[in-house]
């Protein structure tokens, strides 16, 4: 079955869109056919970390029916597929009600979805969950993000979602307030992937480019991709579908980021 996972996290500023780009760069180098969609109209970075700052064809206008989701997929010339969100001020009030539907009818053209939430719980960050058929969790390694973290974790189970896992990024080490078996404890939940703090990180983001793009040898990188390994071998595949899925998504791209 096609999956919708929401990467959140309880705590802002951890790093969903980090991980949400480039896991979408790796699974799309394995093979995998992911859309990355973002869906934080509050902090709408997936464009402009690729260096569009403009982005036309947006998730609001799919949102408020103005167009078919295909039509606001954007290809990357890393290989990712993004539908982005507008950079107004004002986006992103209406239309939280289409998100579900809009994720369906992507899910109709790729594998996986991956949506890079609004932080904490407000009611974007629970729009995503509630459209996603699991969540994935990104902390790091302290007390206040971990704690937030199990908060969203009680309320997506309280939803019926499943909890794919958790994710400690700028992990630093010795330096950490928790390690990893502790943030298991205190979450109830699987540590799949430790990524380390990287200053990489933020000179890809500084090119507009993709960390995977630009430093694939980055320690970050390699954890991300440790990441798709293991998710591109547990996440159901459909082989029928998605050969066609990539042309109709691609054929149906206005635009071709930076170029
Ligand atoms: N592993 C890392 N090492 C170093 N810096 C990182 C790492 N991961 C993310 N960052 C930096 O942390 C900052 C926040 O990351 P990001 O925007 O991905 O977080 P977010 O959870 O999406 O934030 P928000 O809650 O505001 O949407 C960015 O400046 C990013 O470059
Ligand atoms: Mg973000």
């Amino acid at each position: 079955m096609v999956r919708a996972i929401a990467i959140l996290s309880g705590k802002g500023g951890v790093g969903k869109t980090t991980l949400a780009i480039n896991l979408g760069v790796a699974l799309s180098r394995y093979g995998r056919h992911v859309i990355v969609l973002d869906a934080n109209p509050h902090g709408p970075h997936i464009a402009a970390s690729l260096g569009e700052h403009k982005p036309e064809r947006v998730l609001d206008e799919a949102l408020s029916g103005k167009r078919h989701a295909t039509e606001v997929v954007h290809l990357h010339p890393s290989g990712l597929k993004v539908v982005p969100a507008s950079p107004r001020h004002d986006a992103g009030v209406m239309g939280l009600d289409k998100l579900g539907m809009v994720v369906e009818e992507l899910k109709q053209r790729t594998e996986l979805v991956l949506i890079d939430a609004a932080p904490g719980l407000e009611a974007h960050a629970r729009a995503a969950m509630q459209v996603a058929d699991d969540i994935l969790l990104v902390v790091t390694a302290d007390l206040l993000s971990t704690a937030d973290a199990l908060r969203t974790i009680k309320m997506a189970q309280d939803r019926g979602k499943g909890v794919y896992g958790i994710v400690v990024n700028r992990y630093h080490g010795d330096d950490a307030d928790l390690d990893v078996a502790s943030i298991q404890t205190l979450t109830g939940s699987q540590v799949l992937v430790v990524i380390p703090e990287d200053a990489h990180v933020r000179k890809a983001l500084r090119q507009r480019q993709p960390l995977l793009a630009a430093y694939s040898d980055s320690k970050a990188s390699k954890a991300i991709l440790r990441l798709a390994t293991l998710m591109s071998g547990t996440l159901p595949q459909d082989p029928t579908r998605a050969p066609e899925g990539k042309q109709e998504v691609v054929g149906r791209v206005f635009k071709v980021f930076g170029r």
